[in-house]
């Protein structure tokens, strides 16, 4: 039943109780805050929340691999085999379920047979796409593989179509996934890996449309059709073939590749998404912070979108819509980037609530979507960690970090539906999800100046106990630096929960998720 915003009394498993009998002091006290109402249909359910929601990118830019994850075995910052330490711990911490590599960008210029064998041996390329700076490709795929079985992430390659070759990546496959017997699997094992990388996930081509080879959708579509002709099965391990799909919304894009594939499906289709910033990382105006916000709402219609024009082909249902890079991009100064890397972004308090709103955007959409990964890890655009530079021995867990953690509990639970009544880019955003009697709420207070009561109905599940954590600063612009790193991190909050509802203040610019336990 849907509540009206209005009423006085709601109901409680069939009851109607008056507000002040049953309200704690803290809610009920005189305040500014605006009071919310929100009905979760724990019946009503929306689809798994694959952890793959919850997924990562790497890419050669910046600091992100070099001097971010990858600091060498001779580095004096502490590491493991030549892992940066600290954030090994991190991310094993947090859990990645997927991390994708080597690019973004860089992909399409990547040849993989310059990152294996000898370090000392591996020839020096210029990265042109970021800044022309020379790599020896000290990091190739058996240190990325390395990183993904040290932090639990499921490696995700991405193949080179724009400048590479359909028999290149053919043999990347086999390197990678043959076990034994092969000339390939032969100098994977003299390699160090006698063991096959079992790696499922296979980008084809990154951003055709742009740096990725500048195609026209037919164009790609027959690259595509010739490249995973030959992108077989090896060893048991059937690669999980990602086409690039449009940049936003572009639904001309997305036609006119499917028009002319006619056939030969992949089993993805990734678009990218990013939420542009008109201010410096720091100073962020309160009216750029709800522009960038209102951009989420243009995600969640292309996502409903994309989802229903590849639904609208025979066999189109069977694609898997994913998206392969989001997360803000903001006015990046140039000094922070000379120092720290290029696209090297702090995160804000804005910045995680802009991580809430996607995340509880992705629970909402959760049948449409197979896999998210924000742009990047480590120090690139709305990254998890921040170093200080590449030599740096700092390494910090930014907001965007914590936001995620906060929205961790959700991975492979069922989404539920949630109402509100509230919309807009600062109102308030709530996503559900359940498993074992238990059921995950999370609530994002996005609005810069107004604090919200939340009056939530739990329909279908009577709550016991609940449990709730809270990122919150007043202060959009704050963010954990290198003097001051646990400046905006998770606390406890308090959280009422009698039967058929739960009561919550979330103060402005929040993030919140709580636990509601029926036993
Ligand atoms: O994430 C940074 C860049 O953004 C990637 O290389 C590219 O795919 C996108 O345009």
């Amino acid at each position: 039943m849907a509540y009206s915003p209005s009423r006085r009394q709601f109901l409680v498993n069939g009851a109607a109780l008056s507000v002040a009998t049953v309200l704690p002091s803290w809610l009920t006290a005189a305040s500014s805050s605006k009071s919310h109402r929100v009905e979760v249909l724990a019946d009503f359910e929306i689809g798994l929340v694959r952890p793959e929601l919850h997924g990562h990118f790497a890419e050669h830019l910046g600091s992100c691999v070099y001097g971010g994850l990858w600091v060498g075995p001779k580095s004096p910052i502490p590491n493991v085999n030549g892992y940066r330490k600290q954030a090994v711990e991190y991310l094993r911490e947090l859990g990645i379920p997927v991390l994708r590599w080597p690019g973004g960008c860089f992909a399409d210029d990547y040849h993989w047979r310059d990152g294996i064998g000898p370090v000392s041996q591996r020839p020096k390329r210029v990265n042109i796409h970021w800044g022309g700076y020379v790599e020896d490709n000290s990091f190739g795929t058996h240190e990325f593989i390395g990183l993904c079985r040290l932090i639990g992430a499921e490696p995700y390659l991405a193949g080179n179509v724009g400048s590479g070759t359909p028999d290149e990546m053919r043999d990347w496959v086999e390197y990678c996934n043959m076990p034994s017997g092969s000339t390939l699997s032969e100098e994977r094992a003299k390699n160090g890996s006698p063991e096959p990388f079992r790696v499922r996930y296979w980008g084809v081509g990154n951003e055709s449309w742009g740096c990725g080879g500048w195609m026209r959708p037919e164009v790609y579509a027959d690259h595509y059709r010739r490249f995973s002709t030959y992108l077989r099965e090896f060893g048991g391990t059937v690669p999980f073939l990602i086409a690039s799909g449009p940049n936003g919304n572009d639904t001309r894009w997305s036609r006119g590749f499917m028009d002319r594939l006619d056939g030969g499906i992949p089993e993805g289709f990734a678009m990218h998404y990013y939420e542009g910033g008109a201010d410096h990382p720091t100073r962020f105006t309160t009216d750029h912070m709800k522009e960038q916000f209102a951009r989420y709402v243009k995600v969640e219609e292309a996502i409903i979108q994309q989802r229903s024009l590849l639904d609208s082909y025979r066999d189109g249902r069977k694609i898997n819509l994913i998206l392969d890079e989001w997360g803000v991009w903001d006015q990046i100064p140039k000094e922070d980037e000379k120092k720290y890397g290029a696209l090297w972004q702090q995160s804000t308090m804005r910045s995680a609530i802009a991580a809430g709103l996607g995340l509880n955007l992705f629970n909402r959409q959760a049948d449409k979507l197979y896999m998210c990964n924000i742009a990047q890890i480590v120090n690139v655009l709305q990254s998890l960690l921040l170093t200080d530079g590449p030599e740096g021995k700092n390494c910090v867990r930014t907001t965007t970090y914590h936001a995620f953690a906060l929205f961790k509990a959700h991975r492979s639970n069922t989404a539920v539906k949630v109402q509100t009544d509230d919309s807009g880019p600062v109102g308030l955003s709530v996503s559900a999800s359940k498993r074992n009697g238990e059921l995950v709420v999370s609530l994002v207070n996005p609005h810069p100046d107004t604090d919200m009561d939340v009056d939530c109905a739990l329909r279908g599940v009577t709550g016991k106990s609940a449990s709730a954590l809270i990122l919150q600063s007043p202060d959009l612009n704050a963010y954990n630096g290198f003097d001051s790193p646990d400046r905006v991190v998770p606390r406890p909050h308090p959280v009422v929960v009698e039967g058929g509802r739960l009561r919550i203040e979330l103060p402005r610019l929040s993030v919140a998720t709580v636990t509601v336990r029926s036993s």
